[in-house]
């Protein structure tokens, strides 16, 4: 069997690896990859854009490709998913309306508030003078959500008023204010967040090992926010009565609830939490697709034929399938370019890939490319240092012996990925 991967990031080289670990597999394309899909075993890229939806069509045609699986949000949100059902191609991933569970930020919470599925209070905006008086009447910390896909950078948590009305000022100075809908201003919420990421069938949620991602930049949670620094798995703060409570307060419903208003949920759900201490789960966001870094550390540990999950998933058939993991946890460790998240350099040579590989960490490429046979730097997130353990230090202590044996120049990496599971290891969990 053929199979295309939609997508450039180390999502899409983890789910190209895995995908290729299939017996059924002749071969994995990658549209339009990496340096590290170039050079994956079954693996080949292919130079078309994740959102040339023509040249992505054609291109299953000439290759006679029978499955397709979407990494990143653009393309669903371009109706990647609807194009290729019309041309009766086989594709996993959610149609349009039900990607905007992610890329409308307003659609998304008035969904939730319509099927009373817990999060944080809101009101949607589309002028800064409504928003300015909304930030004064509530107070800080507030939170203020550009609409629109953002590449999670559209969210400035606030923390003084002076910071909430700069967030408004700053929306509105990159886009006309013309009636529509232009942000989202939200509830602080207190708690400690987790991803949680099921794969659906429009009636059927399966639950991957829980996770936790690092967004901030640095150390202990500090500097701007990213698109993800690293991320681990199992995340010990989605004990199992959390799990229970989030399948039935928050995936269910919400997979009723799309079903009911005629845009079945299909593909990766994935729900960003906000946990109380009394262990209540409320949605801070909603993703169309897995996350990035998380698909690295959790696809690290499945082991169900992830072909087979999408394929069941696609034909409506997850109920009778049970998703199985490694009980050893996984961390993921993401190196980026010196100056990420603002401008950072590119081009800069890779060096020690192999011998990451050699102490028993698994390189996901995300922003790489080959240069004259040579792998070079090519995006702000550059790479994903898997590693698995006995216990979360042990992967730990993997993932950086694979990150200390990788140079380039001006790399920047967090040394704590992972420290809050580590800080509770050996204490028992309280359900
Ligand atoms: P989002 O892109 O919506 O996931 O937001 C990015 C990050 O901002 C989240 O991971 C949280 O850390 C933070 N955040 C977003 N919304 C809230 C909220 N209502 N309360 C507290 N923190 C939030
Ligand atoms: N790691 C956050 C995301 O994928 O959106």
């Amino acid at each position: 069997m053929k199979v295309l991967v939609i997508g450039s990031g180390g999502r899409e080289h983890a789910i190209a690896w895995k995908v290729a670990q299939s017996a059924r597999i002749t071969e994995v394309l990658v549209a339009p990859g990496n340096a590290g899909t170039a050079t994956e075993p079954r693996v080949r890229n292919v130079n078309v854009s994740a959102l040339d939806l023509d040249g992505l069509v054609q291109l299953v045609r000439t290759e006679r490709i029978d499955f397709t699986i979407v990494g990143p949000e653009a393309p669903l949100a371009a109706g990647v998913v609807d194009r290729f059902t019309r041309e009766g191609l086989r594709c996993f991933g959610p149609i349009q309306r039900a990607a905007q569970l992610e890329s409308s930020k307003s659609f998304a919470k008035a969904f939730l508030t319509r099927h009373d599925i817990p999060t944080a209070a809101w009101s949607a905006f589309a002028t800064a003078a409504e928003a300015h008086a909304y930030i004064d009447a509530q107070g800080a910390p507030i939170v203020i959500k550009a609409d629109g896909l953002a590449a999670g950078k559209g969210v400035v948590v606030a923390r003084s008023l002076a910071e909430a009305h700069h967030a408004v000022d700053d929306v509105f100075r990159s886009v006309p204010a013309d009636g529509t809908v232009r942000l989202v201003i939200e509830e602080f919420m207190v708690g400690e967040e987790a991803s949680f990421i099921c794969v659906c069938d429009g009636t059927t949620a399966l639950p991957f090992a829980s996770s936790q991602d690092h967004k901030t930049r640095d150390d202990g949670d500090k500097g701007p926010n990213t698109g993800g620094m690293g991320a681990y798995s199992p995340a010990p703060v989605v004990n199992a009565a959390v799990h229970q409570r989030t399948m039935e307060r928050i995936i269910l419903p919400t997979l009723m609830g799309m079903a009911k208003e005629g845009a079945p949920f299909s593909g990766f759900l994935y729900a960003g939490l906000m946990i109380d201490a009394e262990g209540n789960p409320r949605v801070v966001e909603f993703n169309c697709r897995f996350g990035d870094p998380e698909a690295q550390p959790v696809l690290s540990r499945l082991s169900t034929d992830l072909l087979e999950i999408c394929e069941r998933a696609v034909a409506g058939d997850l109920a009778s399938l049970e998703l199985g993991f490694d009980p050893r946890p996984a961390v993921g460790v993401v190196i980026a370019a010196g100056g990420y998240p603002d401008k950072y350099r590119s081009g800069d040579v890779i060096d020690g890939l192999d011998a990451a590989a050699a102490v028993g960490a698994k390189v996901f490429h995300a922003g790489t490319a080959l240069r004259d046979g040579t792998v070079v730097t090519a995006g702000g997130r550059v790479l994903c240092v898997v590693g698995l353990g006995e216990s979360v230090a042990a992967a730990q202590a993997k993932a950086y012996a694979g990150v200390d044996s990788i140079h380039f120049d001006q790399a920047h990496w967090r040394r704590d990925i992972g420290y809050r599971a580590i800080e509770r290891e050996g204490q028992p969990l309280v359900d």
